[in-house]
């Protein structure tokens, strides 16, 4: 017997990218008061809610309920829900004040097995269903993530950070263990049910010129591989690259001369990147994973998103904790806002979202898989309430369109909100005391 569920609600998705400024554009779909048809965990169609789902389909009535694609979280750090909100210092000054100590505590398996746990689970409580990670240099923290992302149904990108210079002793692999690690991990995990690994170089001051050219070995070796790193995010760290690298252009010609850009490679940040560097992304297919509210925090500086697009290079909202401080993509879409306006851009409502979902889901060339209700996607999905308290219930009751309405609605919703959270068609996330009505 198929596995069949309708879910009832305001259905927003996207078709296309919407346009910069645009606050009514043909790319967004809205649909208030649809069924949402799910079959096997799969989209199967969208119908008026006034017309019932066939005989036999378990109902889920969401109505009054905004229904959104799950969120894409495209850089963040699972072991570093440990550090958010460490005060007081700059990135240099912050890895090895509180992040190295942080992760080092990751070797212990105990430790990594019940940190992965946390940390999905941390996630789907926010609405992410899909993630791009960072664990640790250890293994082990890439193989307890692997297996707690597989136990929810969950596509997860991640891989063993790559570090062997410039870090603590207990922080630091080698080329060849290093390599043989990531061999083992990727014929064990890589492309096992929504799994995908990804080559993940801390960064270009903690890996030698021989270690990231095993690296860009093994994204030529293996078809589908990510590749995942952290690009001119801060001045001092940018300088610090050009005294390591004196025969690369740039930060960014670091990577790309490791044969280390490609268009599955995902880099934090770009800050700190020049008309070169927006060229060389637009000609590799590689994609910035904006991370406002780690930017912020970290002092480190607004990142230029219209530019960078307007070169043709993609972009992708990622949380980067902890650096950024929340798991929330709705705190980081703000975050973004707030990081445009401060350079005269104004971000909309549907840009914000569409990065957060269709535009990741079709930087990670995953578009035909996640990102939107079209038949045949996998059915991962966020059920959100409008309000969680008095003064977003006003701001909802006033708000005069649906760009408004939205807009506001990003501002003031955070986890209270989530309602459910489906992975794959099953709910794995609910909201404790949450009227979630199941009607036979
Ligand atoms: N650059 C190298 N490592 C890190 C990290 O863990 N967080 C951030 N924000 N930047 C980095
Ligand atoms: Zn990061």
């Amino acid at each position: 017997m198929p596995r069949r569920l309708a879910l009832r609600g305001d259905l927003l998705d996207f078709t296309a990218t919407p346009e910069w400024g645009a606050v009514d554009t043909p790319a967004l779909r809205w649909r208030p008061d649809h069924w949402l048809l799910v079959e096997d965990g799969r989209v199967a169609g969208v119908q008026p809610g006034h017309q019932p789902p066939p005989e036999g389909w378990q109902q889920h009535d969401h109505r009054g309920r905004l229904i959104l694609p799950g969120f894409i979280d495209t850089h963040v750090h699972s072991p570093q829900l440990d550090v958010i909100g460490s005060y007081g210092t700059e990135l240099l000054d912050w890895l090895n004040t509180y992040t190295f100590p942080a992760e080092s505590r990751f070797a212990d398996r105990a430790e990594a097995e019940a940190g992965a746990a946390r940390f999905v689970d941390a996630l789907l409580a926010q609405g992410t269903t899909t993630a791009v990670v960072f664990p640790t240099v250890h293994k082990v923290s890439a193989e307890a993530l692997f297996a707690e992302a597989h136990r929810r149904g969950m596509r997860l990108v991640t891989g063993k950070v790559l570090m062997d210079r410039h870090a603590p002793d207990n922080l630091r692999d080698d080329v060849v263990q290093a390599e043989r690690d990531c061999i083992d991990l990727i014929e064990r995990w890589h492309g096992r049910g929504r799994l995908s690994y990804a080559v993940t170089v801390r960064f270009a001051p903690t890996s030698t010129p021989e270690q990231l050219a095993m690296a860009g070995a093994l994204c030529a070796a293996y078809p589908g591989l990510y590749m995942q790193t952290h690009v001119a995010e801060n001045r001092d760290e940018v300088r610090w690259v050009h005294e390591l690298f004196p025969e690369a252009r740039s930060y960014l010609d670091v990577y790309a001369r490791a044969g280390l850009m490609n268009e599955r490679s995902v880099l934090a940040h770009g800050i700190w990147l020049d008309d070169g560097d927006r060229a060389a992304l637009r000609a590799s297919g590689a994609q910035i994973a904006h991370s406002p509210s780690s930017n912020l925090f970290l002092g480190s500086g607004l990142f230029d998103w219209r530019a960078t697009e307007a070169a043709g290079g993609a972009v992708s909202l990622a949380t980067d904790v902890g650096g950024g401080t929340s798991l929330s993509m709705l705190r980081t879409m703000l975050d973004a806002y707030k990081v445009q306006a401060m350079q005269g851009q104004r971000l909309t409502a549907w840009k914000a979202l569409h990065a957060a979902t269709l535009g990741a889901a079709q930087a990670l060339g995953l578009g035909d898989e996640i990102g939107a209700f079209e038949p045949g996607r996998a059915a991962d999905l966020c059920v959100w309430d409008w309000a969680a308290d008095p003064v977003a219930e006003r701001r909802m009751a006033v708000a005069q369109g649906l760009h408004e309405k939205v807009f506001a609605w990003i501002t003031l919703a955070d986890d209270r909100n989530l309602a459910a959270a489906y992975v794959q068609g099953l709910p794995q996330y609910e909201r404790r005391g949450g009227a979630m009505a199941a009607v036979p």
